[in-house]
């Protein structure tokens, strides 16, 4: 593509985010870029836009010579990875913003760039409006990015907020969240953890050139979460936030999940609120640095796709730079994590398993106990997501095998059982 052509979309999907870029792109005329064709799946909806645009027909674009880019916005995993694949094939460039497609097709996607040489862009599908991949791929250094934690999720975000603080109720906070379209059409791919962990997926690719599956990255939702663990947060000036986080250990891997977490008031993730995403990072000699901005919705999820069009322009395309030019990164489940687990019942709570527990709360309404556990145990046993047990991250939550080895030894000097 030489510099500055004319860019012909072809558009897959004209909900949310398609109808989106389809206003935006009216009025950014100055990017030279255009969409010739409109995919969409069910004709007889009412669109805000010419009749002439749309077709049902997936070959009317893929084959279409004019057509010089596929933007593909659609809900469907599979169809979109169909879709993606042919288009780079047939020698297409592409921006994608289905996160659940391009996490599980990942190594798929990696192989079809290198073999067709052509630009797969997806910066709308992590965090929306923030240019998180961009930077991460660009700017950091493999070796400087000691951690990373974000809020990566605009949904949980919002029902969170609407329900610890406006008092709305579960149900209520994800109507609205649907009705703003925030929310999945599945709206369960938000609330237990599916989507974020999809965006992790992504994230941990082009932060430290992990490819992993998305089931094989510890995570949950939000969906066990009470009023009760709530009020502890409270009480103890902290809320209660939906937190992905990877963090490089001693051992050179790096230790990465998604699960709820307790953030101290003055932290920066306390104050992304509603639908907004943000992103902490912490390197080497940048220090600590937060990225901020709206993680759904239509014109935020818009902006992005529109940024990777006109990145097409001067045929911008990932290097995945850790990955291919350093030395990948492998996860590691050699660490332990410091947990607030919650329950009705005590008897359902597998108590040896826990390497120690330093809080017991039974008289409160909602029970609860704080406690250091093996990552692996979560990763293999399913009990703290079932029979109303809730489990949230305490601030801070990593321990490495290293200090724990160190903290035993230290707590069997103290009872006299070694010299
Ligand atoms: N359902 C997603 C969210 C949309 O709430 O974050 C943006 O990816």
């Amino acid at each position: 593509m030489e510099t500055h052509k004319q860019l012909t979309i072809g558009l897959f999907g004209f909900g949310v985010v398609g109808e989106g870029l389809y206003k935006v792109l009216q009025q950014t005329p100055s990017l030279k870029a255009s969409i010739k064709k409109v995919c969409i799946k069910n004709p007889g909806k009412r669109r805000n836009a010419p009749a002439s645009l749309f077709t049902t027909d997936k070959n009317d674009i893929l084959n279409d010579r004019d057509i010089n880019v596929i933007v593909e916005v659609i809900d469907d995993a599979n169809a979109a990875f169909e879709i993606v694949a042919t288009a780079l094939k047939n020698g297409k460039e592409v921006v994608s913003a289905s996160k659940k497609m391009l996490a599980e097709h990942l190594p798929e996607l990696l192989a079809l760039q290198k073999e067709t040489e052509r630009s797969l862009l997806y910066e709308a599908s992590a965090c929306a409006s923030i240019p998180v991949i961009r930077n991460l791929e660009e700017y950091y250094d493999n070796d400087l990015l000691h951690s990373i934690r974000a809020i990566v999720n605009g949904s949980t975000n919002f029902i969170l907020t609407k329900m610890f603080e406006e008092g709305l109720d579960f149900k209520e906070a994800l109507l609205l969240a649907q009705q703003l379209g925030f929310a999945e059409s599945n709206p369960k791919l938000d609330v237990e953890g599916f989507d974020a962990v999809n965006k992790w997926t992504l994230l941990l690719n082009h932060a430290y050139g992990i490819v992993e599956r998305p089931d094989n990255i510890l995570f949950n939702g939000i969906q066990n979460i009470q009023a009760g663990d709530a009020a502890v947060a409270r009480s103890k000036n902290q809320q209660i936030k939906l937190v992905a986080q990877a963090k490089k250990l001693q051992n050179g891997k790096v230790a990465a999940f998604v699960l709820p977490q307790f953030v101290n008031h003055d932290e920066h993730l306390a104050f992304v609120k509603n639908e907004y995403n943000g992103v902490v990072i912490e390197s080497g000699f940048a220090d600590k640095q937060f990225f901020y901005g709206k993680g759904a919705g239509s014109f935020p999820t818009a902006s992005a796709v529109l940024s990777d069009i006109a990145a097409l322009r001067y045929h911008y395309r990932y290097e995945y730079k850790k990955l291919y030019h350093h030395t990948p990164h492998a996860l590691s489940n050699d660490i332990f994590l410091r947990v607030y687990v919650s329950f009705d019942n005590l008897a359902l709570i597998p108590k040896e398993k826990f390497e120690w527990i330093e809080e017991w709360h039974a008289q409160e309404e909602r029970k609860y106990l704080v406690g250091v556990i093996a990552f692996e145990e979560l990763k293999t046993a399913t009990w703290w997501k079932e029979n109303n047990t809730s489990l949230v991250l305490t601030p801070d939550p990593v321990i490495e095998d290293v200090e724990i080895r160190k903290l035993k030894k230290k707590s069997l000097e103290l009872a006299g059982v070694v010299g």
